[in-house]
């Protein structure tokens, strides 16, 4: 039986219950806000740390949902206060919002630490921010849970349902094949994306929202639900309440997290085929919390867990609508339950078994039994090789199967600005067995590693009826994105990783069966090259910047930065 801690064993006694000067100056700037002491003192204060901004459209509802998270806390004889995070916001932040997803971890760790708060309740799901500020309230030790923005509704247009990413992607390459008018292509802008909330394809946010509840790190069943459903205001309250639970009985991250709950997420992202941001993402949250998960062991799950959710753009049909009508998240994992580890434990102190009784699965299309799945293996291989010493991934089930097992010589862009200029350039030497290269796109090349992963088909071979082919590079590529693309190359080319000594005309031989990926050069003609290679000038002196490229870890260690990951713990600050 869990035991309830007094009021003054609560951390945020320390700042409103003692009898000193200290404390007198806290509890009067509290009265300076109209609190009456009685609202605030002896109370688990709970810190609500929100993304919104008004550049962050998959959050536009979490000013409403802050609240409603309030009146939770209120409920349960709680205190919230709402601490407003860097919102990294996917659409707009160049060069990559992944340049930013550390720097919302230490924020949210340094909010976390520094504050009068007992526990958190997290307010993100735009790609990086679930894993950011996971990451960090790993780090901050405090009890928490992550309330998920909830996919935004099915896309409309000209009849058509369109799916966030994924029909951009497509309808954009059959706008550069000539087969779809300028004039339908901008129609497409007001229909693609309709409500608050994030992209419904199987993208990054949708895996990680699933991905983090199978941690065992929010609500059951909230992951799925729509941004713009009743039932999402109604989870956050519910969050609220319980965030008040978890302080009173001190429920942190170290009482709840063993090796089964980051297995548990790793099955549950490899059976939802969900985005290949995944890997990086939950590596980086095992090793904030001093757990381990490495690309082997990525990979050795996925071999042995199919991909049950038939969801763009691995299906060609669903949304996460249909996902959370077919019976959603505690559907989804209930389906997958025979290779879960159920003894693992979450932010509702119940074990997965628990949560997931009498789930049911409405419409087995959606979420296929295991039995039927959509692919026999999860989505993605992690593949090593002459090319990718330290790994490199794919996501098969988004790949052209003909082209899994390929031999083509390559075409090299030395970074995206190369590529650019010359990708449609009808003199460029391409075939559909070429093999397109990028590199100075990894974590210290982008930097940031952005997402420029899903390499553009030449524009010549697109009017030619070609549609996929092998690309490979150090970047990363979106959820929403399709193709039989090679990513993370580790180690990167900015670091003088093989990617950065490939030529044109190279055969570079993929073998996803096999997990084999390999430059057919010979060692002695690479080392030649290797002697002459030099770095690419470091472009950025300063700021965030500058610090992210003195300690960002690559693609294989998940993107951290060194001195932020799991160590010796940082002490409570004293209150003088
Ligand atoms: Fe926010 Fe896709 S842009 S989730």
């Amino acid at each position: 039986m869990p035991t309830r801690r007094r009021p003054e064993e609560l951390r945020s006694h320390r700042w409103f219950g003692a009898e000193d000067l200290r404390a007198f100056g806290h509890r009067s700037r509290m009265l300076q806000m109209g609190l009456a002491e009685g609202e605030f003192r002896g109370r688990p204060v709970v810190g609500i740390v929100n993304t919104w901004s008004d550049l962050s459209p998959c959050h536009q509802h979490f000013r409403t949902r802050a609240e409603e998270v309030k009146r939770g806390v209120w409920q349960a004889g709680g205190f919230p206060v709402e601490l407003p995070a860097h919102p990294v916001t996917e659409q707009y932040m160049k060069p990559s919002s992944m340049l930013y997803r550390n720097l919302l971890a230490m924020e949210t760790e340094e909010l976390a630490r520094s504050q009068p708060v007992d526990a958190l309740v997290l307010l993100g799901g735009c790609d990086k921010t679930g894993p950011g500020l996971v990451m960090g309230a790993l780090s901050a030790g405090l009890p928490f849970l992550f309330v998920p923005a909830g996919p935004m509704l099915r896309g409309l247009w000209r009849g058509r349902t369109l799916g966030s990413g994924s029909d951009a992607w497509k309808y954009h390459a059959e706008l550069r094949a000539g087969r779809i008018t300028e004039a339908e292509w901008k129609d497409m802008e007001a229909g693609i994306a309709r409500s608050y909330g994030t992209c419904m394809t199987a993208g990054t946010a949708a895996t990680m929202m699933l991905a983090i509840e199978a941690m065992g790190l929010s609500l059951p069943g909230a992951a799925s639900i729509p941004a713009a459903d009743s039932a999402h205001p109604r989870m956050a309250a519910a969050a609220g309440r319980l965030a008040v639970e978890m302080a009173w009985e001190d429920r942190t991250p170290a009482r709840i997290l063993s090796q089964a709950n980051i297995d548990n997420a790793v099955a549950a992202a490899m059976a939802f085929g969900g985005s290949t941001n995944a890997i990086i993402h939950l590596i980086a949250m095992a090793r904030r919390a001093g757990l381990s998960l490495d690309l082997a062991r990525f990979d050795a799950i996925s071999r042995r867990v199919p991909l049950i959710a038939n969801l763009r753009p691995n299906g060609d049909r669903y949304l996460m609508e249909d996902f959370h009508a077919a019976g959603g998240s505690r559907a989804f994992l209930a389906t997958l339950a025979p290779l879960l580890d159920l003894s693992a434990r979450g932010v509702t102190g119940r074990t997965l078994a628990e949560e997931l009784a009498g789930a049911e699965v409405f419409d087995a299309d959606v979420i296929r039994p295991l039995d039927a799945p959509l692919q026999p293996e999860g989505g993605v291989a992690v593949l090593t090789g002459s090319l990718a010493p330290r790994g490199a991934v794919i996501k098969t089930s988004a790949a052209d199967p003909r082209l899994l097992s390929h031999t083509g010589p390559a075409v090299v862009f030395d970074d995206i600005a190369d590529l650019k200029a010359r990708i449609d350039d009808p003199a460029l030497p391409v075939t559909p067995d070429s093999v397109l290269v990028l590199r100075n796109a990894g974590p210290l090349g982008g930097p940031g590693m952005p997402e420029w992963g899903m390499l553009p088909i030449p524009r010549k071979l697109l009017a030619a009826g070609v549609r996929d082919m092998v690309r490979i590079s150090d970047a990363r590529m979106s959820g929403t994105s399709y193709g039989t693309c090679v990513l993370h190359v580790a180690p990167e080319s900015a670091l003088g990783g093989p990617l950065a000594l490939v030529r044109d005309g190279d055969p570079i031989r993929l073998d996803a069966a096999n997990r084999r990926l390999d430059l057919l050069v010979p060692e002695e003609e690479l080392a030649r090259r290797r002697a002459a290679w030099a770095p690419p000038p470091r472009r950025y002196g300063r700021g965030w910047t500058a610090l992210y490229l003195d300690q960002v870890t690559q693609a294989d260690e998940g993107c951290d930065l060194r001195f932020l990951e799991a160590g010796a713990p940082t002490p409570e600050p004293d209150i003088h």
